[in-house]
């Protein structure tokens, strides 16, 4: 059998930017500064692919020409195909997506659901890892992202940040983005993340709640402010997870 690939580029496409890296992935650290682009306002599938294509360019020089590339898109992605787009444009939906990005690059990609990959690579490198029960990572960003790892092992799609309580789309009360867009105090915000975390619990006994999205570098602020049974981590490769869990799941 050939030795497994060690090295491969991650590209996360998420609202506000789309970023890149090649990853190391013995270790899950970047080999090189990652690089960020801004996401297209008309954020369609051709406008998208030019940028991951201009990405994966920049790197040539830092990876082998045959390294696989893995990418992570805020939407359902179910065997390459991306199946919903809450906060992208919606001509993602049904796109063949791992296609497209293919062609875009000249070689065959991965794509995968941006919070699945973050999931994968706190459990292979970051603060889920040798967890052996359920562990549920949220990325709490533009929207809600949730993976579900059983054992080290991704259920993926979960889709959870739409969980619908007392009638509304739990990411639309709950997301770091309302959390900016209506202004609201740590304790505020921590007020509706307590109500959707503890539906979380009785839903599902997880072992661990691992948080990520770029507000976890700031989880003393709210994460103390939560009472819930189960134990509630900041994530651990916080805003670079999205990278280094695409990068590993590529060279799977
Ligand atoms: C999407 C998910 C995505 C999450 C985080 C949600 O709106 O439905 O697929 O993982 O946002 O980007």
């Amino acid at each position: 059998m050939p030795a497994k690939t060690r090295v491969a580029l991650g590209i996360d496409i998420g609202g506000s930017g789309i970023k890149g890296a090649p990853v190391d992935l013995t270790t899950g650290t970047l080999l090189a500064p990652r690089l960020k682009l801004p996401t297209p306002a008309e954020s369609t599938p051709e406008a998208v692919a030019a940028l991951v294509d201009q990405i994966a360019d920049s790197f040539a020089d830092d990876l082998p020409k045959n390294a696989p590339i893995g990418v992570t898109i805020p939407g359902v992605v179910q065997h390459g195909i991306v199946r919903t787009a809450a906060n992208i444009d919606k001509s993602w939906i049904d796109c063949p997506g791992e296609d497209v990005f293919s062609q875009a690059l000249g070689r065959r990609c991965l794509l995968v659901n941006d919070a699945d990959a973050a999931g994968v690579a706190e459990a292979r490198y970051g603060a889920a890892k040798d967890q052996s029960g359920l562990v549920i990572l949220t990325t709490l960003g533009t929207g809600i992202g949730v993976a579900l790892l059983y054992a080290g092992r991704l259920i993926p799609n979960a889709e959870l940040g739409h969980l619908e309580i007392d009638g509304r789309d739990a990411e639309t009360r709950a997301a770091s983005s309302i959390k900016e867009r209506e202004q609201l105090s740590w304790a505020k915000w921590a007020g509706r993340l307590q109500r959707y975390y503890s539906t979380l619990e009785n839903l599902l006994w997880p072992d661990l709640f691992v948080v990520g999205g770029g507000v976890s570098r700031k989880s003393e602020k709210f994460l103390p402010l939560l009472t819930l049974r189960t134990p509630i981590v900041a994530a651990a490769l916080q805003n670079e997870a999205g990278i280094i869990g695409a990068a590993a799941l590529a060279a799977d």
